[in-house]
């Protein structure tokens, strides 16, 4: 007979969040301002949701009870880890000493210092807040200076209006760059076929590109899971170079993870400009654009400004993770664990015979169950069980400095005792009853 794995709701793993959730999916819209923190992406009748206090790599719930964090890390900014001591000093010293006045904090000046030092081949240096608002404002400068206005991209970018612009051309045109089933509701109707996804390594696609000279960017990220082939990278460059086709790198969920500053040059990939976001100030908002002043120069011409990029805090948040990073081996253990993680992942796997394939770049190691229909499920239930073990867990892993191989090895001891349960559910001698999450990076309604 089958058993039922099914009811946290009747025991201890229970959680207050998950009410809570309801109540504030009545009052914000959403339930909240992100969709990668809703809990519908991972388990949606148990996911704990609210946090009191992270530290680390532990994050504690509403009920005050403790996880370890192998899943998101803030989605993606913690890559010191959760309040980072060092970081949180010179933050609380700048609150202290004024985070805001009439006049500018020297704060600025310093960071835009430190990242031209990192990006050798730009001259100059805006900052911002949110990983799409710089994007936008990279987006803006690229059309004011190139007097163009037409946009091709590979990847993931934001919200805004320039990126949702794809699906009034085509439905689903942002169906291979994490997002599909997205309506361009409230986009204006005259930004149709002003912007052209065009998929990864998809050289064919690229040069049959009509008008080439109509375009003012082509925006890619470096890489997500995958690296782009060579040959791709090549003819992007060339691509650029030869239309006066600004480059921008969207180095937002690349950046500062496996290098100091992005992944461009590994790559060899060509910039104009890079946004790096998110990492940059391990949680506290800060974004930037660095590039070159033939293009930078024009965010002075055309108008871009705005009360909140000058707050002192993100400016000092980042400058202390520039100077953690290249204090310790910040980015070279981050690697080296992804690709532990990775290995050990797969050896458990084959031991249990479950199928499963890995992602190559290692600061964002992630596995794939390869059983097609089923992998929703098996997700869910991956989820479940980490859960119950006490672990924030999902197949996509945004490790961090504070994530030492001791974590890792004891995480994987639990993997395995998981792995073990999924092997039952697929040889149909377990049962779970519980809603599975909704697929990757898609709309939640
Ligand atoms: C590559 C990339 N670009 C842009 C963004 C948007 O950044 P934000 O969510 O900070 O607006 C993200 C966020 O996940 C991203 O991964």
């Amino acid at each position: 007979m089958k058993k039922t794995r099914n009811n946290l709701k009747e025991t201890k793993y229970y959680n207050s969040g998950i009410e809570l959730w309801k109540e504030a999916e009545k009052i914000i819209p959403g339930g909240n301002g992100l969709l990668s923190k809703r809990p519908q992406r991972y388990l949606p009748d148990f996911w704990p949701t609210y946090y009191k206090r992270s530290k680390k790599l532990n994050i504690w719930d509403l009920n005050g009870k403790k996880y370890t964090d192998m899943a998101q890390m803030g989605v993606g900014t913690c890559i010191l880890g959760y309040s980072n001591d060092v970081i949180n000093k010179k933050i609380i010293k700048s609150i202290k000493d004024g985070n805001n006045s009439t006049l500018n904090s020297k704060d600025e000046f310093i960071l835009a210092k430190k990242l031209l030092k990192i990006d050798k081949f730009a001259e100059q240096v805006k900052f911002a807040r949110g990983g799409g608002e710089a994007i936008d404002i990279a987006i803006r400068i690229a059309r004011a200076s190139t007097k163009r206005d037409n946009i091709i991209f590979s990847g993931y970018h934001g919200w805004y209006d320039w990126y949702l612009a794809t699906n009034l051309t085509k439905k689903n045109g942002l169906k291979d760059h994490l997002l599909p089933g997205l309506d361009p509701m409230g986009v204006p109707k005259k930004l149709k076929n002003t912007v052209k996804p065009l998929r990864y390594n998809d050289i064919k696609e690229l040069t049959k590109i009509k008008n080439p000279k109509s375009y003012a960017a082509f925006i890619l990220e470096p890489c997500r899971f995958f690296y782009p082939e060579k040959k791709f990278i090549k003819k992007v460059n060339e691509f650029c170079k030869k239309n006066k086709i600004c480059l921008i790198i969207d180095e937002i969920t690349t950046g500062f993870r496996e290098t100091l500053g992005g992944i461009y040059k590994k790559v060899g990939l060509n910039p104009d400009m890079v946004v790096y976001g998110k990492g940059l100030g391990n949680g506290h908002p800060i974004s930037c654009i660095v590039g070159k002043k033939k293009f930078l120069k024009y965010s002075n011409q055309s108008f871009i400004s705005s009360t909140a990029w000058t707050e002192r805090s993100g400016f000092v948040a980042a400058c202390a993770v520039i100077d953690f990073i290249k204090s310790k081996k910040v980015t070279s253990q981050i690697s080296k664990n992804g690709k532990f993680l990775k290995k050990e992942w797969i050896k458990i796997s084959k031991k249990n015979k479950i199928d499963i394939s890995v992602s190559e770049f290692n600061a964002l190691p992630t596995f794939y169950f390869n059983y097609e229909k089923q992998n929703e499920k098996l997700y869910t239930i991956f989820t479940y069980e980490m859960l119950k073990r006490n672990y924030l867990a999902s197949n996509s892993v945004y490790l961090s400095y504070a994530h030492k191989k001791k974590d890792l090895k004891k995480y994987l001891l639990n993997f395995d005792i998981v792995i073990k349960i999924i092997k039952k559910y697929i040889d149909g001698k377990l049962q779970f009853n519980f809603k599975t999450r909704y697929q990757g990076f898609k709309r939640l309604n």
